[in-house]
């Protein structure tokens, strides 16, 4: 580890504030006073679930607006929509076998189509072949269960003919006569007969980007719906997510580096929603990758670390069943949380900004939860600038034995036993004398004068569509799966000697000279197309250039700039090594 204390008079009680979401000071979960978001901020762990008409063309939930199906022919999939697979015991069964504490489902989605029983519209499951409701049963397995239910509902609808605008394709569809504001109304009317019918947990709005709040009446829905539920959680997509409303933020398909905070910088709540499988919300039947559970698992760790919750998403057959895909991966989560659920459930963001491998950490009170995901070659892991006295450290599975420990220079150091490694995530209990206490630190410069900028020590940024993650490969961790150029792994280090430095790459890549990237130094940019490594488990260093650096704080980015065979590269580290002059 290269780290280096910053002002060391500055004591971090519970660093980055990311501890305690929405609280207006800082402490442990349990100490706060219950209010409308505290079941949802300890749930950690959702399940979503896009079912619809959609769900019969296996061509996920845009399939209208990808195919172009004119109105007429996908009326022949409404009528026709007949779930006789539909087992709502079944699927809160297998909710509660996953560990989700909450449950979101369409009830609605961009077709227009209603699951419900709508007094408002023939668009609905009583008027398909079906002829039965279907939120009405699933509310009441869930209750049974034990599991709050959140009903999603698309602002945009494709159906309604009041709705606008047209997709750009349906020439054949008049305009004439169609009122936006008689499509609220009737919008206004089914999301009150969710509440009023079913009782719901959430409403998870959605579809909202083609009209202002104002067109969408977001306030005076927002305040009706509160009016009417109090205890009702609204997500943010109700004001086009626009930052600081509603209950949560929604980011979706990535994990934001540093969590989410509202505009006056407090942490606030946030849900990231996720696909279990690469493409699409709604069942693909054309679907072959999935996300493996060890990494579901992972993302689920990530994002509790950072003070949100996972809603992770299933698209059932258009029977009504759950695909095995999707139910294994459930499974295997679920007994994971089963042996782990203590270190995630109810606990609050990490103390640590970052830890020197690849682990992460979640926090209750005076205990802290260490994920380990990555093992060290020393088998010892470091808890940089923790100050609070141990008590003690075990692992959370198997004979809870006791693990030694040792205060040094860098933090607490922990020896880790050589077995009872769990391949997903293995969780070491931390118990502390009191809240705890954390310095900062900053990545800089080792004795030898030379910055090891490892991918664990990264923060990953990315947008809509992250597909690079971390993962460890028998002896080191590295960014795998990086084919989207808008991920990319982010340092901040700080240099006290100004000084030149030659930049070397650690990655393993199998496509020599065929992918490239860029390290980004500050404003400067070092280009280079990606080597060939022994193999693409197995790294090797190359040469990138060099780089004249003042003192001071720096940024340094990883850019991949073309890939092949739907490939960057696995990338370890960055290295800056000072050129002796
Ligand atoms: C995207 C999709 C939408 C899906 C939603 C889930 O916005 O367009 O179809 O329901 O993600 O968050």
């Amino acid at each position: 580890m290269r780290t280096r204390p910053a002002a060391a008079a500055i004591l971090c009680l519970l660093a980055l504030g990311l501890a305690a979401p929405a609280a207006p000071s800082p402490g442990p979960a349990q100490a706060q006073a219950p209010d409308r978001l505290q079941w949802f901020r300890d749930a950690k762990f959702g399940l979503f679930i896009h079912w619809g008409v959609y769900s019969m063309i296996g061509r996920e939930q845009w399939a209208r607006q990808l195919l172009q199906i004119p109105l007429a022919q996908y009326q022949d999939y409404a009528d026709n929509f007949n779930p006789v697979g539909f087992n709502p015991d079944e699927w809160a069964a297998l909710a509660k076998e996953a560990g989700v504490k909450y449950v979101v489902i369409t009830s609605k989605h961009h077709d227009g189509f209603a699951i419900f029983d709508s007094a408002y519209t023939d668009y609905d499951i009583m008027h398909a072949k079906y002829g039965r409701d279907i939120l009405g049963p699933l509310s009441v397995s869930m209750k049974k269960a034990g599991i709050p239910l959140g009903f999603y509902y698309s602002i945009m609808d494709w159906h309604h003919p009041d709705y606008l605008p047209r997709r750009p394709w349906e020439k054949d569809r008049t305009t004439q006569g169609a009122d936006f504001g008689r499509y609220m109304d009737f919008a206004v009317n089914q999301i009150k007969e969710l509440v009023t019918k079913y009782d719901p947990a959430v409403l998870w709005f959605d579809g909202e980007w083609e009209h202002s709040n104002e067109e969408q009446r977001a306030f005076a829905i927002g305040k009706m719906l509160l009016e009417m539920k109090p205890a009702l959680l609204i997500n943010d997509r109700l004001w086009r997510r626009e930052p600081g409303f509603g209950d949560f933020g929604t980011p979706e398909n990535y994990v934001p580096a540093t969590g989410v905070r509202n505009p006056d910088g407090s942490p606030r709540l946030w849900e990231a929603c996720y696909t279990m499988n690469w493409n699409g919300w709604g069942y693909n039947r054309y679907e072959t990758e999935f996300h493996s559970a060890t990494q579901l698992i992972r993302q689920l760790i990530e994002i509790v670390s950072k003070g949100g919750n996972l809603l992770l998403n299933i698209g059932p057959q258009p029977d009504g069943r759950i695909q095995a895909e999707f139910a294994a991966r459930l499974r295997e989560m679920g007994a994971w949380l089963k042996t782990n659920g203590e270190a995630v459930y109810g606990t609050t963001a990490s103390v640590f900004e970052r830890l020197p491998f690849f682990g992460r950490c979640t926090v209750k009170g005076t205990t802290l939860y260490i994920h380990v995901m990555g093992w060290p070659a020393d088998g010892r892991i470091v808890l940089p600038g923790l100050r609070t006295e141990v008590k003690k450290a075990a692992l959370l599975t198997g004979p809870g034995r006791p693990l030694t420990f040792k205060r040094s220079d860098q933090g607490v150091v922990i020896t880790l036993p050589d077995r009872e490694r769990d391949p997903a995530a293995t969780v070491v209990v931390v118990e502390l004398q009191g809240p705890p206490v954390v310095e900062p630190w900053t990545i800089g410069a080792g004795k030898d004068g030379r910055i090891d900028l490892p991918v664990y020590l990264a923060d990953i940024q990315s947008e809509m569509g992250q597909r690079a993650y971390l993962d460890f490969f028998y002896r080191t961790t590295m960014l795998t799966n990086w084919q989207n150029v808008n991920d990319y792994p982010e340092w901040t280090f700080t240099t006290d000697k100004p000084g030149t430095f030659e930049v070397l790459a650690t990655y393993a890549s199998m496509w020599g000279g065929q992918a490239a990237y860029e390290v980004e130094i500050d404003s400067r940019k070092l280009a280079a197309k990606t080597e060939s490594s022994p193999s693409l488990y197995f790294p090797a260093t190359f040469p990138v250039g060099q780089v004249l650096l003042p003192v001071g704080p720096h940024k340094l980015r990883v850019r991949i700039t073309s890939i092949a065979n739907n490939h960057a590269m696995n990338l370890e580290k960055i290295a800056l090594v000072p050129v002796m002059k």
